[in-house]
């Protein structure tokens, strides 16, 4: 090119053919059915995250409250009249997680003819484990502050604010089925925990 040459047209006065990278854009009703794609794809990811999430977050065991019946030992292992502590094993359960054969607490278990009867061996007081008190002519007594009870789990003296707490027996094949329970401790109303 010389000085003489007149200078090249500017690039905006060059004719208006359609370059390759416009030539690939999507035109206004591809990008509508496009976007109608995505956001219908957002929906049905959100549907099936929903219920997805409440499975994973579901706690076991969260329905709460509630004893839960246990085996315990055979009814003929009773003698009349004479109490036995037995301890109640079963899976124990928190918001998570589950762990198998736990020992979870203890009870009384009596017979008296056909009937049977089961305490929680946890004292009312303050929660301390109640004992026999065959020397007191039968019951219990709690060696913490001196709480006794008679064979009913009835309270005779002591700080303890009521009677044993009694639970739910039943005979199962043979066995002396208990339904175990929590009681808070330190107040006069049998209340479950
Ligand atoms: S804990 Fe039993 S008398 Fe206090």
């Amino acid at each position: 090119m010389t000085t003489s040459d007149p200078p090249p047209p500017p690039e905006s006065a060059a004719p208006s053919t359609p370059s390759p990278a416009s030539a690939g854009e999507p035109r206004p009703a591809r990008r509508t059915v496009t976007l109608a794609v995505v956001v219908g794809s957002c929906a049905i990811a959100a549907a099936t995250a929903i219920p997805a999430a409440a499975f994973v977050a579901a706690p076991i065991g969260s329905k709460g409250g509630g004893g839960r019946w246990v085996r315990t030992l055979r009814v003929d292992q009773l003698v009349d009249g004479e109490p036995k502590r037995v301890a109640i094993v079963d899976d124990r359960r928190d918001a998570w997680t589950i762990e198998r054969g736990v020992e979870l607490g203890s009870v009384w278990v009596v017979k008296h003819g056909a009937k049977v009867s089961a305490f929680s061996s946890v004292c009312p007081h303050l929660g301390c484990s109640v004992n026999l008190a065959p020397e007191a002519g039968g019951g219990f007594a709690c060696p913490c502050h001196t709480s006794a009870f008679d064979a009913d789990g009835k309270r005779k003296s002591g700080p303890s604010p009521r009677d044993l707490d009694a639970l739910a027996t039943r005979i199962e094949d043979g066995f002396v089925a208990v339904e175990f329970r929590r009681f808070r401790i330190g107040v006069p109303e049998k209340v479950e925990t």
